[in-house]
């Protein structure tokens, strides 16, 4: 893991936030290739969850919702973990994640453990009274059930059906760490699937399969490196009837949650029906009946997926993948869709205007529709490996010959082989790996 984390750095991948002020626990930001990264898996979720599919529409709520919100869902009660202090350090842990009840810093003495509310408060308006408090949401799914009624009364849905959205979400945790699996502010990819009451087991088999064809068929993730994990009765979430992790064997860390299935049952409308007033009743007009739904949530996280997407593609080789060679080089096998580069634009050299002409030509057809990078510094073999470094799939290479006859070479990143394709056709060459 401490290999992927400052690999993550250097390639500007992932920074500690606030850096140059000495960070802060528990945040990260997304560097160039990170941020592009992060979008390839936001778009992949949201092509696979809500384009591709008929029964599923998007919504894009506030973070801040009325705090009433999190009364009916139970949040303010029950979104708690355990927390005890050190007697002579003061050092503060999750007690759930101890396994002696003794500071696992100085061996001193723990304090009574207290339930912690890993809401992060704020303040509304000018005034910071009790009258004002409001919380960063720590779940996009409240929002979801929150506008239940308003998706109905506008979209012409029949159940079953699923309202999705990709957000920020904040959790005060008492120990964040492992790099970005647990941080205070991370992303979500949620969706709530309405179904009707009795249905509800079928549709929790469906989409436990349906989101594990998504990690292996789609980012590529090899079966091996991947379970679902059931969540025993007593470790359920307060809203949850059923759940199971989905895992991914992290380095260091084993195998740990990048998402959760969970079957909510009707619980979080019922209960935003009892505070608010509103019928958030559906009416089945082919049962000719009136009920709440139950729900099915498939819910991730972006930098969970991310994380385990650099380990699942982090590969280490000898200098020039030549086994003889003593000297380490890195190679990113990430699948196409999910590199942050698509393809490298190469001019063999920066000294022949005609081929620095062609290549910026060959970057203006192909940026418009892959991310593209164009690079002219230090030798070919160089610029080709550090492309292998950010798993960019293809390296474009514009030479003599290309002045001649119009044509590039095409670099495959795993296997280095190069085919030589006309400009003309490069675009549709390169579109159809994806
Ligand atoms: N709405 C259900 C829900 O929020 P969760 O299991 O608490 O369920 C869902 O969170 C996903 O969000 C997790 O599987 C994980 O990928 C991500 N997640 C949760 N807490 C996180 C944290 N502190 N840092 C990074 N990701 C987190």
């Amino acid at each position: 893991m401490e290999k992927i984390v400052s690999f993550a750095k250097r390639k500007g991948f992932i920074f500690q936030s606030s850096s140059i002020y000495g960070g802060l626990q528990g945040f990260y930001d997304y560097g160039p290739l990170g941020s592009q990264m992060k979008k390839n898996i936001r778009d992949s979720w949201w092509n696979f969850m809500i384009n591709t599919r008929p029964d599923v529409v998007s919504v894009d709520s506030s973070i801040i919702l009325n705090p009433k919100v999190w009364e009916a869902s139970g949040h303010l009660k029950s979104f708690t973990d355990p927390l005890t202090e050190c007697k002579s350090c003061h050092k503060r842990f999750r007690a759930d994640h101890l396994t002696e009840f003794k500071c696992p810093e100085c061996r001193g003495d723990l304090m009574d453990v207290r339930n912690f509310n890993l809401m992060l408060k704020t303040f509304i308006g000018p005034v910071e009274d009790s009258t004002s408090v409001a919380y960063l949401r720590p779940e996009t799914a409240q929002a979801i059930f929150i506008n239940f009624k308003n998706v109905l009364d506008t979209q012409r849905l029949k159940i079953p059906f699923g309202i999705a959205q990709i957000g920020k979400a904040f959790r005060n945790e008492i120990t964040p760490g492992n790099f970005v699996f647990r941080t205070r502010e991370f992303e979500q990819m949620e969706m709530e699937f309405f179904v009707r009451p009795g249905e509800e087991k079928e549709w929790f088999e469906y989409w436990i399969s349906e989101r594990m064809r998504w990690y292996t068929d789609i980012l590529g993730i090899k079966k091996e490196n991947l379970r679902v994990k059931k969540i025993e009765k007593q470790e359920l979430a307060h809203y949850a009837i059923d759940c199971v992790d989905i895992e991914y064997n992290f380095p260091s860390l084993g195998f740990a949650e990048i998402e959760g299935v969970a079957s909510r049952g009707d619980y979080d409308l019922k209960q935003h029906e009892k505070y608010s007033g509103e019928d958030l009743k559906y009416f089945d007009e082919t049962l000719k009946e009136k009920y709440i739904p139950y729900v099915i949530e498939p819910s991730c996280g972006v930098d969970r997926v991310m994380l385990a997407l650099i380990c699942e593609a982090y590969n280490e080789f000898p200098k020039g993948r030549n086994f003889n060679s003593n000297n380490v080089e890195t190679l990113l096998k990430l699948k196409p869709i999910m590199a942050p580069v698509k393809v490298a634009i190469l001019p063999l050299v920066r000294n022949n205007q005609d081929i620095v002409l062609k290549a910026k030509q060959v970057f203006d057809l192909l940026s418009p529709c892959f991310v593209a990078e164009y690079d002219e510094t230090g030798t070919i073999g160089k610029r080709y490996r550090r492309q292998d470094e950010i798993g960019t799939p293809f390296s474009i290479t514009i030479d003599y010959k290309t002045l001649k006859d119009n044509t590039v070479t095409i670099r495959e990143r795993d296997t280095m082989k190069q085919e030589r394709v006309l400009i003309k056709d490069l675009l549709q060459c390169i579109q159809k790996q994806f």
